[in-house]
């Protein structure tokens, strides 16, 4: 089976782990500031302070932003990971679901509509492509979630530089991932104190609000910083597959799912007319693994209707995106997706 992600653990990740070990000190150390360091840079904020996971960097983040305020009304994109929804909820806050256009984005009229009743935005990159309505001015603050997009750029300039506040994953299979882990970046020097303190409780030198274990140890960080040494090589070798597969897809009812930012090509999306799960299965039959974007979108967790997020449920595919994929899977992978689609 060609499996849908893959990511590669060579011996630098290997030399690490035993490097860290050796050292004899494997919690939040100079791995985590050094990652700290350089998710700052590569982002264009100020600080960034290392988590526990991408989820608790969205937690800690809206609770720094509606200190003492549970209820506040937070916008996210109805179609986009579910640890969305539930770092909103850890927060107290109100979720309240954006809907998306045919090619996954926000819809910009509907969302500054939605967006003069909110607290805060979380505007999601999503799948590796660019979210444009990162560069308006929101009547908010605006947290970027870069996630699955990191290394891509928008207007010269990278995704995570736009936001008040920056949030990402390291989670394996992400662009950025080691094992597990999270960052919340920026310029904003008070916010980010605030995180700190939030992140260790037996730090804390007075009550707070909120305090709980969200230190990212040495070992998961020393992954990432590994994993970022080899990312833009991985992006570039995604960028040339994804050039192959664009030249699968004619202008049949198949076809991939366009916009003018691709992004980091995180993933590779087509839009089946409804037929995503009958899709998947076929491709199966081929020994291809391909996936829905998300489980179940956010609004169907919520009970909301949200057509275009629930249209994007029934027609998505996620095909296999591989940066390190053989000759011999790029072929199985060109008969098996062209059969599906005849
Ligand atoms: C867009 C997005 N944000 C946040 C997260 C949460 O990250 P983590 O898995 O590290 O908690 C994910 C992960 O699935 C994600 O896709």
């Amino acid at each position: 089976m060609i499996p849908h992600s893959r990511p590669a653990f060579g011996p630098s990740f290997r030399d690490k782990v035993v490097q860290v070990t050796k050292s004899g000190h494997v919690a939040m150390g100079d791995e985590a500031l050094a990652l700290e360091q350089n998710i700052a840079r590569r982002v264009q904020k100020e600080r960034a302070v290392a988590v526990d996971s991408g989820t608790s960097a969205i937690t800690l983040a809206l609770r720094a932003l509606s200190r003492k305020e549970s209820g506040s009304r937070v916008g996210i994109p109805a179609y986009t990971c579910s640890s969305v929804l539930y770092a909103v909820l850890a927060a107290e806050c109100e979720p309240v679901c954006m809907d998306c256009g045919e090619d996954l984005r926000l819809i910009p009229e509907q969302a500054m509509k939605q967006a003069a009743s909110l607290d805060t935005v979380i505007i999601v990159h999503p799948f590796g492509m660019v979210e444009p309505m990162a560069v308006e001015a929101w009547p908010c603050p605006v947290i970027e979630d870069i996630a699955q997009a990191a290394g891509a750029e928008l207007n010269g300039r990278p995704v995570g530089s736009f936001g008040d506040v920056t949030v990402t994953s390291f989670y394996a299979t992400k662009p950025w991932g080691g094992v597990y882990g999270g960052m919340v970046a920026s310029d904003d020097h008070a916010f980010c104190e605030v995180i700190k303190a939030m992140r260790d409780p037996d730090g804390a030198v007075q009550l707070q609000d909120y305090a709980g274990h969200h230190q990212l140890s040495d070992l998961h960080a020393g992954m990432a910083n590994v994993r970022l040494e080899s990312a833009g090589n991985e992006q570039s070798a995604r960028e040339a597959l994804a050039h192959v597969m664009d030249g699968w897809f004619d202008t049949g009812e198949v076809a991939p799912v366009a916009g003018i930012h691709q992004g980091n090509r995180y993933r590779y999306l087509i839009r089946t007319a409804g037929e995503a799960e009958s899709f998947i299965n076929r491709l199966m039959h081929h020994g291809v693994t391909a996936a829905r974007t998300v489980t179940t979108p956010i609004s169907r967790l919520l009970g909301v209707d949200v057509p275009g997020a629930e249209k994007a449920w029934l027609d998505v595919v996620s095909l296999p995106m591989l940066a390190d994929i053989s000759e011999s899977e790029l072929e199985q992978l060109r008969e098996a997706v062209e059969s599906c689609i005849s």
